[in-house]
């Protein structure tokens, strides 16, 4: 085959593998078609990557090692890692529990990130041996090298933050590590990166200059410390959304990867990452009413959000006899799943409820809000993993019309997104939020462990109110024990 016949071909088959990455993203955006867009997207990317090893198509020709030997070397080093990598991969993804998938989401941005950043520093040391490079190309991998480091140190950082190893941040012994202090560091560091890539952007690339290499490498530690102290003073509480923003940043940083290849297919999904990672964090902010900035520079579910917690009301509480009456005889109930809902892993008993009332013409639905749980899409995910069909769910806005006609709202481990704060007082840290206003339903009960405060770190008026009651204890073990109940009444 001919050199033109083979960049046909290979651009071709980009093309092709960007249509099934497209096609796969549409199919992502219903619960019902996500499982095959999922399937869709692998297509394409093997697509890529087979394309990638067997066409490594170069400006100059194709790129064909005069030694076979080296060639074979160079197919059993990747495929190993391809191997490994997608073995490591596929096992954790299997092992990981639906509630920490923030973590894991994390984890992935992070090892995208580093990708990026080597390939970036791979890319500008080479350009030291080469006669002559265009500033294009050096100044692609100089972002590739900044934005790749951000996303892996900060992916690392929001990682350790979840999953409680940074937990230790507000406590005395690292008063050095006060949010202040961190974001005065991040300021200084960032006005280094920008003095350093200067003078590396500035310096000669004819050949291996020493100084050059080691301003290259302090460009890069400064960077990858520059993501930690960029992450590190935002409460865990507004982890998922700085997740996000990673993810849109790891996009961004394989997108430049592709162009210091000139390779289309690289550039499409990093710009496909970015775009969506970054549509994503305008939803997540959107839906708890604050600003990107006021997430990144406030301090959101934090400690000492936490202790304006004031609990000096009574509520009263409910026994399973009584509400399995009030559930059986109610025309119509509507469910609010949460976090506490998926952390009890109580779906599928949930789901058992759902038939048995149905069974006694009781009309059951479940309420949906935009960020319940710790993830986007979290609740649907639970309730299509216990089978619970797409039609009983109902968004925010069509429930908050139905509550006035609800017999019983069933709050199953949900805190903030029923918290009617958000609407009626205005000191409040989440006011503004959309919530479901579950207050208006004719009877109010909720199913959590004990009084303590939800993610936001902050008291619920819903608890004391006339029309609700609590049923204390693990969802799971609360909603078994309610199923007995039911049938017996
Ligand atoms: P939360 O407000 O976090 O409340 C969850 C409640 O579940 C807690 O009050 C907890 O009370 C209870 N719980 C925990 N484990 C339980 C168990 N085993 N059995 C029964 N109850 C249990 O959850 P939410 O209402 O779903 O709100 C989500 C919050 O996350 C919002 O503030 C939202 O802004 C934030 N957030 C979400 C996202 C996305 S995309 N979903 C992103 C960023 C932020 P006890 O400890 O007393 O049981």
């Amino acid at each position: 085959m001919t050199f033109f016949a083979i960049e046909t071909l290979t651009k071709i088959l980009y093309l092709i593998a960007a249509i099934f990455f497209i096609y796969g993203i549409k199919k992502m955006g219903h619960p019902e078609s996500a499982r095959k867009g999922n399937v869709i997207s692998i297509v394409g990317m093997m697509i890529g990557i087979l394309v990638v090893l067997f066409f490594p198509v170069q400006e100059n020709g194709i790129a064909v090692h005069e030694s076979r030997e080296i060639n074979f070397l160079i197919f059993f080093i990747i495929f190993s890692c391809l191997f490994i990598g997608g073995g490591i991969g596929y096992f954790s993804a299997m092992k990981v529990k639906l509630t920490a998938m923030p973590e894991m989401v994390s984890l992935f941005n992070g090892f995208g990130g580093s990708c990026s950043m080597l390939i970036g520093f791979g890319e500008m040391v080479n350009f030291f041996s080469v006669a002559e490079t265009s500033i294009s190309k050096v100044l692609i991998s100089i972002a590739a090298i900044f934005i790749g480091s951000i996303t892996f140190s900060g992916s690392i950082v929001a990682w350790a933050k979840l999953s409680g190893f940074l937990s230790g941040f507000g406590k005395s012994k690292f008063n050095f590590f006060k949010p202040v202090l961190l974001r005065v560091v991040s300021f200084l560091l960032l006005f280094f990166i920008l003095l350093l890539a200067f003078f590396i952007i500035k310096g000669e690339f004819q050949s291996i200059e020493f100084h050059t290499l080691h301003l290259l490498m302090l460009f890069l530690v400064i960077s990858i410390l520059y993501g930690f102290f960029f992450v590190a003073p935002i409460g865990g509480g507004d982890m998922p959304v700085i997740i996000s923003l990673l993810n849109s940043l790891s996009g961004i940083a394989a997108c430049i990867s592709g162009f210091l290849y000139d390779n289309q297919f690289i550039i499409i999904g990093g710009i496909l990452v970015g775009a969506s990672g970054v549509i994503l964090t305008i939803l997540m902010c959107q839906a708890m009413n604050r600003s990107l900035l006021n997430v990144i520079f406030g301090s959101f579910g934090s400690k000492q959000s936490r202790q304006q917690v004031q609990k000096n009301q009574n509520c009263q509480e409910i026994n399973l006899s009584d509400l399995a009456m009030q559930l059986k005889y109610a025309q119509k109930v509507i469910i609010v799943p949460g976090y506490g809902l998926a952390v009890a892993q109580a779906q599928h008993v949930c789901n058992e409820i759902e038939k048995l009332l149905e069974e006694s013409g009781v009309q059951v639905s479940y309420a949906i809000h935009p960020v319940a749980g710790r993830m986007p899409g979290h609740m649907n995910v639970l309730l299509a993993e216990a089978q619970i069909s797409y039609d009983k769910l109902i968004e925010l806005q069509q429930a908050n019309e139905q509550f006035p006609d609800t017999d019983v709202v069933m709050v199953i481990g949900a805190n903030d997104v029923v918290n009617p704060d958000a609407k009626e007082n205005s000191s409040s840290p989440i006011f503004g939020m959309p919530v479901l206003e579950v207050k208006l339903a004719k009877k109010i009960v909720i199913l959590k462990r004990s009084m303590a405060s939800g993610y936001a770190g902050i008291d619920n008026p819903l608890f004391y109110q006339e029309n609700s009651a609590m049923l204390f204890g693990d969802a799971k073990k609360s909603l078994e024990e309610l199923k007995s109940a039911i049938r017996e009444v």
